[in-house]
């Protein structure tokens, strides 16, 4: 007897909610184990044997996979409460800790998010512009300085992942801790290295010598810088900070310990995620025929050379526009969570199908981005995309795009980052011509931060003339 490939969805009377259909039971101890180390290609085989919507395991570790743009719109609308970030396969508070607002539910999480979200109001976001465009300058310095007048190849993915640094270490801590941020940064490697690892290494444990001690060491090391800045801002206090410690401790809302769970998380969220995604607009910009001299040829237009005295502000970011439509076409088919989890803390019903309290939701940004009803030809690498889109596809277009979240748990650092990347791609396209070693996109790497296998190897040269 063959196994049928899926089983037929059931309807439950008490709700008229469908059962989700699921891959065969014998299948799935391989599927959960590929699903936890290189997850682009079975959610990809899965959809395409069941659509946008499946389940995965049983008892505790029972998985539904949301992919379906409408649905994720009603995932995303659905009460807060009726879903736990805390659940027993969330890895992340061993290294953002217990109190970060990535790991925290109810009224911790509303108390705990109100003023991190006040820390990056448009008006301090805005304030920033001036100091990305400058360190990405002094990046770009580094690398002409490097290159001597030749061309050479050079991981843009570590170039990019020292820039993002230093350009998270400046909106967190202002300029005290500039100078630091290498020392932060080899820091946070550890940890973020150790979450990538097979979530059996992972395993809770106190024993000495082992990499989750040196984790917690790390992260000690972390924490001590942390408390001698706040130590410090208590001490001179600053009416108008620019920087986000600075408010966090102005406003008062939050307990030191908290304070430090999430400016660990800060760092952590923000660094793999914004360098993974700058890497792959270094393969995709470069790989597109005509799109470097387009995007060079805007920020002549928008920035101006950077001999000139020009201080940037919202105005040329918003004129950048296709720069920023780079950076929305890079992250819809290369979010840098291929999926994010969420427990269901009660029955719930998406998408027409039931979920019961206790399973893991995999939402999707990867399926979302990639759905064929939303978009046209859509692994296509188009930043025209987003230009006059028919008006039937707009609509599903809109909810489709979500590398960065809805809702009420969205992504805090979404304008930051989108900012980043913007400015970052425009400013690099400018100053230096940037090659792709071939025409191939890279294998997608990593669990928690999908970045491209073997980094951003590119054959740069400074431009030769302006
Ligand atoms: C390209 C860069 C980034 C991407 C693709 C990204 C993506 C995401 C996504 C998808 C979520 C929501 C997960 C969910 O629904 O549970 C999220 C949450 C979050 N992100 Fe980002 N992120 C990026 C950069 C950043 C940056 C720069 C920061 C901070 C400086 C940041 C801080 C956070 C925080 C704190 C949360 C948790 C919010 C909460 O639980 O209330 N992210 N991010």
């Amino acid at each position: 007897m063959t196994t049928p490939m899926t089983t037929t969805p059931t309807p439950t009377p008490a709700t008229g909610a469908k059962a989700l259909p699921h891959p065969p039971l014998r299948r799935q101890p391989a599927l959960l184990r590929r699903i936890f180390t290189d997850p682009q290609p079975v959610l990809d085989e899965l959809a395409a044997a069941h659509g946008p919507m499946y389940s995965l395991g049983a008892g505790p570790v029972r998985m539904a996979v949301v992919g379906d743009p409408v649905a994720l719109r009603e995932l995303f609308a659905m009460p807060i409460d009726d879903f736990k970030w805390g659940h027993k396969f969330n890895v992340l508070g061993f290294v953002v800790g217990a109190q970060s607002i990535i790991v925290s539910d109810g009224d911790d999480h509303r108390r705990r998010r109100a003023p991190v979200q006040t820390a990056f109001a448009r008006r301090r976001l805005n304030g920033w512009i001036p100091m990305i465009v400058d360190r990405t300058d002094a990046a770009i310095d580094r690398v002409i300085a490097d290159l001597d007048g030749n061309s050479k190849q050079i991981d843009m993915y570590e170039v990019g992942r020292s820039l993002v640094l230093e350009i998270a270490i400046r909106s967190l801590f202002g300029e005290r801790l500039a100078a630091r941020s290498e020392e932060i940064g080899a820091l946070f490697q550890r940890p973020q290295d150790y979450l990538e690892s097979p979530a059996v290494k992972q395993f809770p444990h106190p024993i000495p010598g082992t990499k989750r001690a040196k984790v917690r060491a790390d992260r000690r090391a972390i924490d001590a810088i942390i408390d001698d800045q706040i130590a410090h801002l208590r001490a001179h206090p600053s009416d108008d900070p620019l920087d986000v410690l600075g408010s966090l401790v102005a406003d008062g809302e939050l307990s030191d310990d908290e304070i430090r769970d999430q400016v660990a998380t800060l760092i952590g969220a923000g660094y793999d995620t914004t360098s993974a995604s700058l890497s792959w607009m270094f393969w995709r910009a470069s790989q597109t025929d005509g799109l470097w001299p387009r995007l060079r040829a805007e920020a002549d237009d928008v920035l101006g050379s950077p001999t000139e005295e020009r201080t940037h502000g919202p105005k040329a970011l918003a004129a950048l526009d296709l720069a920023d439509r780079t950076m929305r076409e890079t992250t819809r088919l290369h979010p840098a969570g291929v999926v994010s989890p969420r427990e269901a803390a009660v029955d719930v019903v998406v998408g027409g199908y039931r979920i019961p309290e206790g399973t893991l939701i995999l939402w999707s940004a990867h399926l979302a981005g990639r759905d064929e009803r939303a978009w046209t030809d859509p692994l296509r690498f188009d930043p025209d995309r987003f230009v006059d889109p028919d008006p039937a596809q707009q609509a599903l277009a809109d909810i489709a795009w979500v590398p960065f979240g809805r809702g009420v748990r969205n992504c805090i650092g979404f304008a930051l980052a989108r900012m980043e990347l913007t400015l970052i791609i425009a400013r690099i396209a400018q100053r230096l011509d940037v090659t792709a070693p071939t025409s191939d996109v890279p294998r997608p790497v990593g669990m928690v931060v999908n970045r491209p296998t073997g980094g951003a190897p590119m054959l740069v040269r400074a431009r030769a003339a302006w």
